[in-house]
């Protein structure tokens, strides 16, 4: 994995924006996989002000989700299609039709997964999928012990996983305990996976991570096994690598025009 030392979430936004920007220069109609939580909002800004600059045309972009709440009456403003269209589409300048995601509120759960990881291989499979982490080591939903090779299913949350996010409701009895998720194994199909970590919390999960070993118990090191995997952590969330210096001294030894 390439992993890359940023001051703060500011600059891991910048970069990432960045990468997006060049992907869609040279593939107009990428599909880009976007997360919610507080970490990615600094990409979405500074897409969007790239956008405003003129310095990247999204018109063509493609948009999917990584998962979305179960049972969330449709148009609830925490379910994540509603954040993805606040933070993301609607900024962009896209239209809905632009937008793919699961259907949290579907009768028939299952046959909506299924659908859902279908339809993303149909539309060409994901260019770019950004993803944040959870300070139990989870990447969408995917919580310890998923399946490696798991494909969009459903999943309990745990109580950790319910309490971080109580924050977006009135109180954590809202949060709902279901999920659809796109599985690990529908992840590791994106072409390029890029995970953001900022702040001390997030510590921890990121060093098992990138240097623990690969195992159900932290989701994210499934990344390990992809051979385009982005690791963006500010100073706070790369504390506890082993290797910091040496991540560090390798990607500014990197061209710049690499990007990442
Ligand atoms: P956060 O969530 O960005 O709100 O910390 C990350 C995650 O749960 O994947």
């Amino acid at each position: 994995m390439e992993v890359v030392i940023v001051p703060d979430a500011a600059a891991g936004g910048e970069l990432i924006a960045e990468a997006m920007a060049a992907l869609l220069r040279r593939k107009p109609e990428a599909l880009l996989g976007v997360a919610t939580g507080s970490t990615p909002l600094p990409v979405y800004r500074a897409l969007s002000a790239k956008v405003r600059a003129g310095e990247v045309e999204v018109s063509g972009a493609r948009i999917c989700q990584l998962d979305e709440y179960v049972g969330l009456p449709a148009g609830h403003p925490e379910s994540y299609r509603s954040v993805v269209l606040r933070e993301v589409v609607e900024p962009l300048g896209l239209a809905e039709s632009a937008f793919m995601g699961p259907d949290g509120a579907a009768e028939d759960v299952p046959a909506a997964c299924a659908a859902y990881d279908r339809a993303l291989t149909e539309a060409g499979g994901v260019d770019l999928q950004l993803l944040g982490i959870g300070t139990d080591g989870h990447i969408g939903f995917n919580e310890p012990c998923s399946s490696l090779a798991s494909r969009t299913r459903i999943k309990t949350l745990t109580e950790q996983t319910r309490k971080d996010n109580a924050r977006f409701f009135d109180s954590i009895d809202q949060v709902p305990h279901h999920v659809i998720t796109q599985g690990i194994g529908t992840i590791l199909e994106a072409r390029h996976v890029v995970l953001l970590a900022t702040g001390e919390s997030k510590a921890d999960a990121v060093a098992l991570a990138v240097e623990g070993p690969l195992s159900a118990l932290v989701p994210a090191s499934a990344l390990q096994l992809h051979p385009h995997a982005t690791i963006v952590a500010d100073e706070a969330a790369a504390s506890r690598l082993k290797l910091g210096d040496y991540f560090r001294a390798t990607y500014a030894a990197k061209p710049a025009w690499q990007g990442i």
